[in-house]
């Protein structure tokens, strides 16, 4: 396992797993078990997934059966936009959080996007944060010119952006702008953090025939090399499965390297934009995260 070291001096492992869209409570407890006995110690959950509950469930047993401590875990909640209106619904939030997860404090927290008041929800981030609640804060989907605006008004800045990322959209390029998501992020020293690292269900990477030929090359597959291609250039990444053997393949990328070459071509796939449809720049967008469309 690699290691980031955040802004906090925290160090945050670079291989996580995700649990979007697995709203089965039971499915989800015993994939994120599975996944922390497979040797996962970052796990990804929000208040919007509905399933906190049973990630702490799996958290208090992996740790109950001696697998790890809490101190080896580093677990990532989201706070929802609904939660963000004000500075006290954002407290109520994350202690909402808290208490579902049930595993004492968390190590990171997201404001899951950058709607609603997205500056009063910090300052109740940061109390929280500094209380020891929340270990580390960060943001999630805040593109660069909110990010650089973010970065440059508050007293405590994001450790972690989690973004979308992967080989179709690398965010290394700008879009009508000088400064891409991940140069805003390296100047601010933010963590990036990959959502959708194997394309999400979106895209189709797996039949790529440039992918084929760099997996063969080193024995792995496709999944292991995007996986690989984030990590080398300091991404953090967070695959979901809730199949074992795949929650396996998935963690098993540290015994191979992707050479300067390798690197460059599994980027030159990266349409500049995102094809899924969380299309953040998109007005209809953000009124369907709010809630109103
Ligand atoms: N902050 C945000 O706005 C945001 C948005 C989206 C996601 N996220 C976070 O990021 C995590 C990952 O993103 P994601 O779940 O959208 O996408 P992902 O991890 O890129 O892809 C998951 C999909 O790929 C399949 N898969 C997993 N491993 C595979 C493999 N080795 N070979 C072939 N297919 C494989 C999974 O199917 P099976 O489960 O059937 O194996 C699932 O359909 C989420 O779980 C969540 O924690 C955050």
């Amino acid at each position: 396992m690699q290691y980031v070291t955040l802004n906090t001096g925290a160090k945050m492992p670079m291989m996580g797993f995700g649990v979007f869209r697995v709203p089965d409570l039971k499915e989800c407890e015993d994939s994120v078990y599975e996944a922390i006995k497979i040797g996962y110690r970052l796990i990804d959950t929000a208040t919007a997934y509905h399933n906190e509950e049973a990630v702490g469930a799996a958290v208090r047993r992996a740790i109950a059966d001696g697998i790890c401590t809490r101190e080896d875990l580093f677990v990532t909640s989201k706070l929802w936009v609904t939660d963000m209106s004000n500075e006290k619904t954002a407290a109520a939030g994350i202690d909402a959080s808290l208490e579902r997860l049930d595993i004492g404090y968390l190590d990171l927290y997201l404001e899951h996007q950058a709607c609603n008041d997205y500056f009063a929800a910090w300052r109740a981030m940061t109390d929280a944060y500094k209380a020891g609640k929340l270990r580390a804060i960060g943001v999630s989907n805040f593109y660069p010119n909110i990010l650089t605006n973010f970065c440059e008004c508050v007293e405590v800045v994001p450790a972690v952006n989690q973004v979308e990322l992967h080989p179709y959209y690398t965010q290394e390029h700008g879009l009508m702008a000088e400064e891409s998501a991940m140069d805003v992020m390296h100047r601010y020293g933010v963590v990036p953090e990959a959502w959708a690292p194997l394309g999400g269900g979106r895209y189709n990477p797996f039949e790529e025939p440039d992918f084929l030929a760099i997996a063969k090359a080193h024995g792995k597959t496709v999944g292991q090399v995007l996986l690989r291609w984030n990590i080398q250039r300091g991404v953090v990444v967070i695959p979901k499965s809730t199949h074992v053997e795949r929650i396996r393949e998935n963690f098993d990328v540290w015994d191979f390297e992707l050479t300067p070459e390798e690197m460059v071509t599994i980027s030159s796939h990266d349409m500049g934009y995102s094809g899924s449809r969380a299309k953040h720049f998109e007005p209809s967008f953000v009124r369907m995260v709010l809630g109103k469309e």
